[in-house]
Order: C-alpha cells, then sequence, then structure tokens
C-alpha cells in the first residue's frame, strides 16, 4: 500500500462525489456505510497508541458515527461550537485556488465519495474516510485550525511558484506531519492517521528519515503523493503550527529557493501538488 493523500491532483477522478439533499444529507448504500464501518474500527485500533492526545479528544468530541458515513451537517453542528470550521462538500478533485479560497474562510474540503472495497487499503484521490476521520478530529484543536486557515489566506496569496513551496509545508505538516509527546513519537497528519500501513510505519520502520520541523529543510524536500514517505517532520507540540503563522515564510521560500532543493531526496515525480 502506498501513503495517502494529496489535496489537490490534477488528472481524471476515477470516483464521483455524491449528492446530497436540501438538508445536506446523503443517501449512502449499504455497502459505503459498511466500507466506513470496516475502515473506522481497523483504523480506531491501530492508532489507539500511535496518535497524539489531541487527535484523539477530537475523535471523541466529533463523536462520528461508527457504522455509517457520517453526515457532514452533523459534523458541522459539533466544529462549528468549537472553532468554526465546517467541512464543505466538494467534487472529487477541485484545484488550487478553491482548495486555498476554502481553507481561508475555515472550510474544509470533502469529496463525499468511499472508497471501493477493492480499494480499502490505498486510493490516490482523498474519500470521505480520509478527509473525516484523518483531519476533522484535529479541526476541533485550536492550533490545528488557526494553522489551516492561515495556510489558506498564504497560499491564495502566493505565486504558482511559490504554491508548489507551501504544497510542501502543508504536506509535512497537516498531512503527514508528527509530534513528540511526553519523548515519544506521535501522528498527528491525517494521512497517516487515515492508512493503516503509514500508521504503523510512519512511527516503527527504520527506513525513512525522521527530523525535527525546519521550514527551510520542508521547502527543499521533494514528496510523493504515491509512496509512503522517505521523510517526516516533527513538532515538539501542536502548539508550534499556531507558531507558523506568526513567521514571514514568504522570506523562507526566498531563502529556500536560493540554496535550492536537497540532492539527497531529489525526485523528479514529485507530487502532482507540486
Ligand atoms: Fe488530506
Amino acid at each position: 500500500m502506498k501513503s495517502n493523500t494529496s489535496p489537490v491532483i490534477t488528472s481524471q477522478p476515477k470516483y464521483i462525489s455524491k449528492t446530497a439533499n436540501d438538508a445536506g444529507y446523503i443517501d449512502y448504500s449499504e455497502e459505503e456505510n459498511g466500507t466506513w464501518k470496516i475502515l473506522y474500527e481497523r483504523q480506531t485500533q491501530i492508532i489507539q497508541k500511535r496518535a497524539c492526545k489531541e487527535f484523539l479528544h477530537g475523535l471523541n468530541v466529533l463523536n462520528m458515527s461508527k457504522n455509517a458515513i457520517p453526515q457532514l451537517p452533523d459534523i458541522n453542528n459539533r466544529l462549528r461550537k468549537l472553532t468554526g470550521w465546517q467541512v464543505e462538500r466538494v467534487p472529487a478533485l477541485i484545484g488550487f485556488e478553491r482548495f486555498f479560497e476554502l481553507l481561508a474562510n475555515r472550510k474544509f474540503p470533502a469529496a463525499t465519495f468511499i472508497r471501493r472495497r477493492e480499494e480499502l487499503d490505498y486510493i490516490r484521490e482523498p474519500d470521505i474516510f480520509h478527509e473525516l476521520f484523518g483531519h476533522c478530529p484535529l479541526l476541533t484543536n485550536q492550533n490545528y485550525a488557526d494553522f489551516s486557515q492561515h495556510y489558506g489566506q498564504l497560499g491564495l496569496a502566493a505565486s504558482n511558484k511559490d504554491r508548489a513551496m507551501l504544497a510542501r509545508l502543508y504536506w509535512f505538516t497537516i498531512e503527514f506531519g508528527l509530534v513528540r509527546e511526553a519523548n515519544t513519537l506521535k501522528i498527528y497528519g491525517g494521512g497517516i492517521l487515515s492508512s493503516t500501513q503509514e500508521s504503523c510505519y510512519s512511527l516503527e520502520s527504520d527506513k525513512p528519515v525522521r527530523t525535527p520541523l525546519d521550514v527551510i529543510d520542508v521547502f527543499r524536500t521533494h514528496y510523493r503523493i504515491d509512496q509512503l514517505q522517505k521523510n517526516y517532520f516533527i513538532i515538539e507540540q501542536l502548539a508550534d503550527l499556531q507558531q507558523l503563522t506568526t513567521i514571514n515564510l514568504k522570506q523562507l521560500i526566498e531563502r529556500a529557493r536560493f540554496m535550492g532543493m536537497k540532492a539527497s531526496n531529489y525526485d523528479p515525480n514529485e507530487g502532482a501538488a507540486c
């Protein structure tokens, strides 16, 4: 299985987002709800000792349904009261502009389809399991929520070249970030937390390189959306994400560009987001 997922993919989608009724509810089939149940049960076991405490708290607070795909109006009711975030139903694939625009307005885009059974372990397109299970618990956390909005605002104002750099920051934090907790590494990245294999691999394998988060280093590091990650970046606490909203990232992008990409992890097939 490969790693999970990118906010923006440019090829044609294999899946189509579901339409909702006027109240925002979607009529999922028994099989689709069954797929959620399998994924939810499997993943909650795997991440119990691997996810950071804020994620586990968020999962508890959101109280998502275990046996059927949660409905967005229900999730939104809870999120609104906690951090003002909302999950917004979008087509399977959206462009950068729309993605940034939504985040800047505290709206988290989610395609509403769920993976087919034959793709239980990995799909290239981010599905509703990835978006709701992987990301929504931490949207209850102020640091994660504020950084996500800030990222959207930065992205909206950035040039295409700078957006490619910013995509790496999103990738190595919100999607594939690790955090230290009482001298133990835990996961906060939604791409990891929605992937059974990567939840174990990211913490337990001796293959990837794990280093403290250095923003310039992140900007200089290629990533792949279709493989387990070669690099993970570690923050000391989720408040470090809040800290990122106070520094001049544009200036750091310039410095990283001047230094060039790290030769050690050069990959011409970096994710489509870049
Ligand atoms: Fe994601």
